[in-house]
């Protein structure tokens, strides 16, 4: 394998038009900086990119829909993100934005060479026109039904339901995002970069060269090139974004596609004005892309025929993608308010930075979806962080102060399990090496966990507790065998949860710069005699209140949104005309429920025992997947009291109850706005 001399580690650069969520963090964030903390750990040269994407039509959008401009909102989110992003960790060396100057500089540089070059295709088009808003209808300015799945609302550039990249010619009955009004055609320039030229290249490069990359990613990409690449625009008639800078151009702008992966060049080049190039054009540079799915195609066929165009810069070496992650079995959705938003997770669970790292690594969707579940988080944190890693430090810590004042013991009386034990540690070391030079942060997660736990089983099987009654000795050994499983776990677990590491860096009285990888296993870290710090517990138990406050905050959206999509749904259509008589003839009354009670096995009917005034009789109703019987008891309710009677799983039912069935099909029951007499006549 080929080895490299410096690393270039980009993350995927969140649109500034809403705050993070732990979508992204688990896609792409967490295992990021993982990685590029732990090459830092092995003394490598690393540069880890991030910023804001801050062009692109997902911004104006938002401007419209708040009522100010595209750069309040950029300034806003870009804020926001940055801040909450350093609060949680995220150790990027630089953190900008393509409304920089030097990103401005940088992507029209970029442009020109290209087409100086004659590296584009000049073409005119027809493209959709809102003619009451005045303006070209570029990818989520033109919605309609998707051409794959049929779902409404799809965007002229992405379908959101099913996933699929689109073109606005693909939507079926296209109408304007801005007026709502169908969009007429309209002819119209724009320079395109002709990814049909790069298809034996890519497929030499991708297919032939990367089979290591991860199956998704490399599957993703035979598709594509398999499908036949097209020529793509990379300039867009929208006044938000970098004008395109040619003659000729004017009221057109970089597609945000092109403009944006540039940003991870520009970003670079304003941290490192005068070294950046090591990093972008040495061949001897590993450049790695953490990314979402959705990203794929971007990173691993445009950005990379763009920088082979370009010729100065070198490739990807690996594109480590990652699927998505779901929030309590539903998709996450900004616009459906559906996530656990990062600046808020800092704010619920203040100094718990590393629980959520923790879970989101120990989670990550690398191979499929997965879901994130408050009770999961609950779970790793109280029998995962809390019940081995803690508890171990904690026990190791607590008896190193009662036997020996919180000095390092000398290992006086060395036994066999000592070896044995000890001999895991370069095991383990080895695993996790292997797992993070391959991205695999779950697998690498665990097996650093399995150094904890190690730990535990050691102190479980010699139990100094014990052995101090009659042989301090060999307690002192016990400890001391302790105590460097104690640095190592400090080192091991550093790039996944680094604030614990500093936490115990304390409690062992150890300055920062022992976190080096190679010290994992040194074993001479803490000398005998070394005085550590106080025990303190380097994680506390999550409450079931905590977790119970964030489900009733996630259930009040759910219902919100529930409420939403039936105030959206179209109504059922009138029925067929019915005459007065035969209205006449239901006899329709008001009830009360005096008994209810479920229906043995069944799901969904309640046996109600009711007074309607004229007698005392019984309904069998399918509304149990609605009521309770006790939220039933006591009802004022609405009747067909003339229905003829039929037998329901053998009980005998005289009579319908009045319900209203709402569009997203759920069903509640027809009740006077005051409580009237049994039997009072409704018609
Ligand atoms: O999908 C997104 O959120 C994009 N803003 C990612 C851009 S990555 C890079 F190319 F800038
Ligand atoms: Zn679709």
């Amino acid at each position: 394998m080929k080895e490299f001399k410096r690393y270039l580690v980009t993350s995927a650069l969140p649109y500034a038009n809403g705050p993070v969520h732990i979508g992204h963090l688990a896609g792409v964030y967490v295992p990021a900086d993982i990685y590029t903390r732990y090459l830092r750990m092995c003394g490598r040269d690393v540069f880890f990119v991030g910023g804001s994407d801050e062009h692109g039509v997902p911004i104006t959008i938002q401007a419209r829909k708040q009522g100010c401009s595209p750069q309040d909102i950029v300034d806003k989110y870009h804020k926001l993100i940055k801040e909450s992003f350093a609060e949680f960790g995220i150790s990027f060396d630089v953190y900008s934005r393509t409304t920089s100057g030097t990103h401005y500089k940088t992507a029209s540089e970029f442009f020109r060479k290209l087409y100086e070059d004659g590296k584009f295709i000049e073409k005119e088009s027809e493209q959709y026109y809102d003619e009451e808003a005045g303006q070209f209808l570029a990818d989520r300015y033109i919605v309609g039904t998707c051409p794959k799945c049929g779902a409404e609302g799809a965007y002229g550039d992405q379908c959101e339901k099913c996933g699929s990249t689109l073109s606005p010619d693909e939507l079926l009955n296209p109408h304007s995002a801005l007026s709502g009004k169908p969009p007429v055609k309209r002819r119209t320039k724009h320079w395109y970069l002709p990814l049909n030229e790069y298809e034996p290249w890519l497929r030499q490069w991708i297919l032939e060269g990367h089979k290591e990359w991860k199956t998704n990613v490399y599957g993703q990409c035979k598709s594509w090139i398999d499908g036949g690449l097209q020529p793509r625009a990379v300039s867009r008639d929208l006044d938000w974004g970098i004008p395109v800078p040619v003659e000729g151009a004017e009221g057109k702008v970089l597609y945000v596609w092109f403009d944006a992966p540039i940003g991870y060049i520009s970003n670079t080049i304003e941290a490192r004005p005068d070294d950046w190039e090591k990093y972008w054009k040495d061949p001897d540079t590993k450049m790695v892309h953490f990314i979402g799915k959705d990203n794929i195609v971007f990173h691993c066929i445009v950005f990379p025929s763009m920088l082979k165009a370009h010729g100065d810069f070198i490739l990807p070496e690996n594109v480590p993608a990652n699927e998505f992650l779901n929030l309590e079995g539903d998709k996450l959705s900004t616009s459906r308010n559906w996530a656990i938003w990062l600046h808020e997770y800092l704010r619920d669970f203040p100094g718990k930075q590393d629980v959520l790292r923790y879970v989101l690594c120990a989670n990550a969707p690398e191979t499929k979806d997965n879901d994130f579940t408050w009770k999961d988080f609950q779970t790793r944190n109280n029998s995962e962080l809390v019940a081995i890693y803690g508890n171990f430090v904690n026990r190791a810590v607590v008896l190193t102060h009662k036997y020996f004042d919180g000095k390092v013991p000398a290992d006086l009386k060395h036994e066999q399990i000592d070896d044995e034990t000890l001999a895991q540690v370069p095991v383990l070391k080895a695993a996790i090496t292997d797992a993070l030079e391959h991205y695999r942060f779950r697998e690498a997660l665990k097996e650093a966990m399995n150094l904890a736990r190690l730990g535990n089983k050691y102190l479980t099987d010699t139990e100094p507790w014990k052995v101090a009654k009659t042989d301090m000795d060999r307690t002192a050994s016990i400890l001391n065998v302790s105590l460097r499983l104690c640095a190592d776990l400090a080192i091991a677990f550093a790039p996944f949860i680094p604030f614990s590491s500093d936490r115990l860096l304390t409690i062992l009285n150890l300055p920062k710069d022992i976190l080096k990888w190679d010290n994992i296993g040194r074993g001479d870290l803490l000398p005998e005699g070394h005085q550590i710090g106080k025990a303190e517990l380097l994680f506390e138990k999550i409450e079931d209140e905590a977790i119970d406050r964030q489900m009733a905050r996630l259930e009040a959206i759910r219902e919100a949104n529930r409420k939403a999509a039936a105030a959206a749904a179209p109504v059922e259509p009138q029925k067929a005309e019915c005459t007065f008589d035969e209205f006449g003839k239901m006899d329709i009354r008001t009830a009360t429920v005096l008994e209810a009670e479920r229906v043995p096995k069944t799901d969904k009917l309640l046996k109600l025992t009711i007074d309607t005034g004229i007698d005392r009789r019984v309904i069998v109703s399918g509304i149990a997947e609605y009521y309770t019987p006790e939220q039933m008891v006591g009802k004022q309710i609405c009747i067909l009291a003339n229905l003829a009677p039929r037998k329901i799983r053998g009980i005998e039912s005289k009579g319908m109850i009045l319900m209203a069935r709402q569009p997203d099909g759920k069903m509640r029951i027809v009740t006077p706005e005051e409580t009237l007499c049994n039997g009072a006549t409704i018609g």
